[in-house]
């Protein structure tokens, strides 16, 4: 366990009050801040973890989070300037991931790529071509998403959504559907990419608690409180104080398994 120096600046996403109503109340009076980790020395971007159960609510703050959809109350003020985040403005990665239908594996990741205000270094081919081998995929690159399966389409879409040059990537349940080498393949591209920016910011919605934390500075756990109606931000967990972030074996260690054990019990 190791604790490592850094600090607060200023919020880069912050939610206030958000609460979300249909037929009964889904979402109760949901506020948390994510802000800007300076560490000296290191490009640090965030990477934030909600976690919940099935069917709490996490797809609806996702929603939310991505301004697709309009809380009952409360707002969600997102980067230096902090306005109301508007769809367009994040990135995102759904549970039930979108790509261009009538396009190649090959023309999806080209076009993020174009678009990206900060590709990765070397041309697009050369960029989507690393990419594409390191998640078993350079053999479908000019198959259409239709003629893939779930978990590589799911791949395609988050290296598509992490490499488009976004600060702020939302993914809904990354990890499910995934084998536990891609999910390893997977966890690893995104503490990259989130480090090749100060402002990068990802935000994971998951009911894998494991894997969601083991790579996070930051999570909030959401669930009911007895007896109440509507989900809440029941705790804020602080994995840099914990001397659990930055650590890419974090998962081994028998104090992090103890700590996610005593998470599933929360939620
Ligand atoms: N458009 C809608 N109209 C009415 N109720 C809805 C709507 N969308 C979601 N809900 C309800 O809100 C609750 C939370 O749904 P949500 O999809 O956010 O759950 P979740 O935490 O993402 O679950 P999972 O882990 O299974 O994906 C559910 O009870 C769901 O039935
Ligand atoms: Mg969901």
């Amino acid at each position: 366990m190791t604790v490592r120096q850094y600090q607060k600046k200023e919020a880069l996403l912050k939610v206030s009050n958000v609460s979300l109503r249909y037929d009964c109340l889904v979402l109760r009076d949901i506020s948390f801040e994510i802000d800007d980790i300076i560490r000296e020395g290191v490009t640090q971007g965030q990477i934030v973890s909600l976690i919940g159960r099935s069917g709490i609510g996490k797809t609806c703050l996702f929603r939310i989070l991505a301004g697709l959809i309009k809380p009952t109350t409360g707002t969600v003020l997102i980067d230096h300037d902090q306005h109301p985040v508007r769809a367009g403005d994040v990135g995102v990665v759904y549970q039930n991931y979108i790509l261009f239908n009538h396009r190649t594996i090959y023309d999806n990741l080209r076009i993020s790529l174009e678009r990206s205000q900060t590709p990765p270094g070397g041309s697009i081919d050369a960029v989507i071509k690393e990419y594409a081998a390191e998640f078993s995929l350079t053999e479908h690159l000019k198959k259409y998403p239709q003629q893939l399966s779930g978990g590589q389409r799911q791949r395609v879409s988050i290296i598509q959504q992490v490499l488009n040059g976004n600060r702020f990537v939302l993914l809904d349940e990354p990890f499910s559907g995934l084998d536990a080498i891609m999910v390893d393949k997977v966890k690893q591209l995104l503490v990259k990419i989130a480090n090749m920016h100060e402002d990068n910011t990802f935000v994971i919605v998951s009911h894998n608690i494991d894997h969601s934390l083991a790579i996070s500075d930051s999570a909030f756990i959401i669930a009911k409180e007895e007896g109440k109606e509507g989900a809440v931000v029941k705790e804020s967990i602080n994995l840099i104080d914990m001397g659990f972030a930055w650590d890419p074996d974090v998962i081994r260690q028998q104090e992090f398994i103890d700590f996610c054990a005593s998470i599933k019990d929360k939620i």
